[in-house]
């Protein structure tokens, strides 16, 4: 009889944090920006798959992929070598203003899974997903010669101006930073655990839809609305999937109206729903096409590259209108085709047998599945969605609402047996490990939280 061999687990060497951890944590302290967050003490050394090494040589695995970025995994061979070989040919010549066949062939690549028959797009390449969602608003803007954007409560889209006034998550990000881009509004994310508008969990895609159109009769003229910009599943909001019904209604109401529907696939998109953008999750339910999608994070494994996709027909802006140094560096375009290889099972990664996008939804199902029933030995987890391996987990008081103290008592507990984890939302944390997790690391990843959790009750 075989034996199976012991799947890997987390080695704590020190007790955390440990002293050279410490150390760093304290100089990081003295030296770089006040406004950077550390949720627990985490110095990283080195990684392989979904292990991270911390510098005391701690072990642990990775069930946040540095905030959705490390698709393939920490130091995947097949994205080191892709990176290695162009670097050595040349690592900088600016896409702006000379065509290079890797973002070329990158494009092609990224619009052939966007594009329905008779459709065409193009791509415009930046560097962080901010670029990508100022890039999606410029171009919208130019493109109808209207000014109004609409963004939605709960949503995340960057950190620069224009991405900070369209994001509706925290007040933190704006506190201080006004003014800001004018003729933005918000309107409340469909999200069915916590409904929006006094509708129910089933009817509040449609009441958000006829709030809009309420705004469209009352305050904001729609004729002159560019573009409503929208995280098909919302990300640092809390990871919420919204109803079936919902984005066809969405698409249909910017058709009414002439506006640009915008995707923000940053954190949800590139595989990780088990799709290669999550609004196809919806696709089953109706037309959700949008004319412009943002992406970055997971899109090259963790080199900085982002991407705005906009159907032909929307990309109009002119010559010279637009442009960045550094966007579409061809290193990180090398790193993004390799991820793209290990997506599209181009090429497999050991141990998946398939394209890393299928593993995302087949392990995702499993995480699901059992995080499920995890909720009837723990009463506080009031909520489990999303798709793949963009999984939420919400904390809840006995009285349903959202139990942040709870939540960061948790989060803190996982770290300290040996699992990555991140909040995001009011009382929610997120599973959003690399694509490459096997169906063990992932029953790895589920005792160490059932231990945790325990610990907690
Ligand atoms: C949906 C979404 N859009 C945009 C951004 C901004 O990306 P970046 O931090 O790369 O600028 C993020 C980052 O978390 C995001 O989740």
């Amino acid at each position: 009889m075989t034996t199976l061999p012991k799947p890997r687990q987390p080695e704590l060497k020190t007790a955390l944090p440990g002293p050279k951890t410490a150390a760093i944590m304290e100089r990081d302290k003295q030296h770089l920006s006040t406004s950077y967050m550390r949720p627990y003490p985490f110095v990283p050394d080195h990684g392989e798959g979904v292990w991270l090494t911390d510098v005391d040589g701690n072990t642990m695995l990775d069930f946040f992929a540095g905030i959705a970025v490390s698709t393939t995994g920490h130091a995947h061979p097949h994205v080191v070598k892709a990176v290695q070989e162009q670097v050595t040919r040349f690592t900088h010549v600016c896409l702006t203003d000379y065509p290079q066949e890797i973002t070329t062939s990158l494009a092609e690549r990224m619009v052939k899974h966007v594009e329905k028959p008779g459709e065409k797009w193009r791509v415009f390449f930046g560097n962080s997903g901010a670029e990508a969602v100022e890039a999606a608003v410029k171009l919208a803007r130019n493109h109808t010669g209207r000014s109004h954007i609409i963004s939605t409560i709960g949503s995340f889209h960057g950190r620069t101006y224009g991405a900070i006034t369209l994001t509706g998550s925290k007040t933190k990000y704006k506190r201080g930073f006004g003014p800001l881009l004018p003729n933005v509004s918000h309107v409340p994310y469909p999200n069915p655990f916590r409904p929006p508008l006094g509708a129910t969990a089933e009817t509040c895609g449609q009441a958000v839809i006829d709030h809009i159109e309420g705004l469209f009769q009352t305050i904001i003229p729609a004729d002159e609305v560019a573009a409503i910009i929208i995280e098909p599943m919302q990300g640092e909001g809390g990871y919420i999937v919204p109803p079936a019904d919902f984005l066809p209604k969405l698409r249909a109401l910017c058709d009414r109206h002439g506006i640009m529907l915008i995707f923000d696939e940053v954190q949800a998109g590139m595989g990780r729903s088990g799709k290669m953008y999550s609004f196809q999750q919806f696709e089953q339910y109706g037309d959700v096409q949008p004319d412009i999608i943002t992406v970055a994070k997971g899109i090259a494994s963790g080199m900085p590259i982002s991407a705005m996709l906009a159907k032909e027909s929307v990309m109009t802006w002119p010559v010279g209108s637009h442009g960045s140094t550094y966007g579409g560096n061809p290193v990180a375009a090398a790193a993004a085709h390799a991820t793209l290889d290990l997506l599209e099972g181009v090429v497999t990664h050991p141990g998946c047998s398939d394209s890393l996008m299928a593993n995302a939804a087949q392990v995702g199902d499993y995480i699901m599945a059992e995080l499920k029933t995890m909720q009837t030995e723990f009463p506080f987890i009031g909520d489990v969605r999303g798709a793949g391996l963009f999984i939420g987990i919400e904390f809840v008081t006995p009285d349903g609402s959202p139990d942040g103290r709870l939540r960061d008592a948790a989060s803190m507990a996982m770290f300290e047996r040996g699992l990555l984890n991140l909040d995001c939302g009011e009382a929610v944390i997120r599973i959003s490990p690399p694509l490459i997790l096997t169906r063990e690391d992932a029953a790895t990843g589920l005792e160490i939280m059932r231990e945790a959790l325990r610990g907690l009750k």
